[in-house]
């Protein structure tokens, strides 16, 4: 292993710059050339690709964003384009990828392995945190407590004037984001993809809270397959009690902002584990991290399978929503 590539892909995550940063500097400590693509799959195909010093690395623990770009092609799933995205790293000389993103950027990584005998190593990094065979992502930590601060200003706001908020977060198809805010955040209702409520349910559960003397209350919804969902349960809610709800759609703040201490740790040891296992020799895995160990596990695996959303949460805020 002299040289490798490393890319961001998918929606950015806070903490990708830290793993970036882990990325480089184990290589270059190792004799091992860095060499950055940029916008992810975009740029691989396009043959945007420039070398990363150690001393590029300063200053970028701390920032949101990737410095690298991302983007989300289309081009890459057809077997022409990732052949010439293959053709230029194989030019470039580069012998093996770290792939920061999410599972569609692993699917593309296991492409590149299959069809071209690149290795590759995955690293999870989404705000979502639906990624099979880690128990965290990196961005998910600074996701929920910028969404958290969020929930808390307008628990000020709902207080002040009695009122019901629906405060839909991000995850995609995913309720990760909505269980954990909901429960930190003290929400009454939680909805995800995995946990739907019938509008009448909510209502039932409204009027009982309010009869129980609870002036405001915070829902929570996961955007799902469609952002803005919220919207419509609004409208709902109204066309069929005499109970008004506002809306918040807190949308790609999520994404953004310096991450935590949390994901810059985790973001470090799965950059730092991510060059290691390519000097050893290994391919087609990804780096995540279980009961606090960094482990080593098939792409194939989580590429194949979901993860399991723990409705505990949800059932836990119900009961402390009393
Ligand atoms: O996967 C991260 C994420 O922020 C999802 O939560 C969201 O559904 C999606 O990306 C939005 O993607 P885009 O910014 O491309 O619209």
């Amino acid at each position: 292993m002299k040289k490798i590539g490393v890319y961001t892909s998918g929606g950015d995550a806070p903490g990708m710059n830290a793993a970036i940063r882990a990325v480089v500097r184990i290589a270059v400590s190792n004799q091992i050339e860095t060499i950055g693509i940029h916008q992810g799959y975009v740029g691989m195909i396009e043959n945007k690709m420039s070398p990363l010093q150690m001393r590029d690395m300063a200053n970028i623990i701390q920032r949101g964003g990737t410095i690298l770009k991302t983007g989300r092609s289309q081009e890459f799933m057809k077997p022409e384009f990732r052949a010439q995205a293959a053709q230029n790293l194989k030019n470039a000389q580069i012998d093996g990828l770290v792939c920061i993103g999410g599972d569609g950027s692993f699917k593309g990584a296991q492409a590149l392995y299959a069809e071209h005998g690149i290795p590759v190593i995955g690293i999870p990094g989404t705000i979502d945190n639906d990624i099979y065979g880690t128990d965290d992502t990196i961005g998910f930590d600074t996701a929920l407590n910028t969404a958290l601060d969020a929930i808390d200003k307008i628990r000020d706001t709902a207080d002040s004037h009695d009122r019901i908020f629906i405060v839909e977060v991000m995850g995609r198809n995913s309720g990760f984001i909505a269980s954990h805010v909901g429960l930190a955040g003290g929400a009454e209702e939680i909805l995800t993809p995995d946990n739907v409520i019938s509008v009448s349910k909510i209502i039932e559960r409204l009027k009982e809270s309010r009869a129980k003397g609870k002036t405001s209350s915070i829902l929570i919804t996961a955007e799902g397959q469609k952002p803005g969902r919220a919207y419509d349960l609004a409208d709902a809610i109204r066309s069929k009690s005499n109970l008004d709800a506002k809306v918040c759609i807190l949308g790609h703040q999520q994404r953004g902002g310096s991450p935590t201490a949390h994901d810059r740790i985790l973001a470090s040891q799965l950059g730092a584990a991510a060059v290691q296992a390519l000097i050893r020799g290994k391919t087609n895995l990804m780096i995540g991290i279980k009961s606090n160990n960094v482990i080593e596990i098939d792409l194939n695996l989580v590429t194949k399978n979901s993860k399991p959303n723990d409705n505990s949460l949800i059932n836990l805020a119900r009961m402390l929503s009393v």
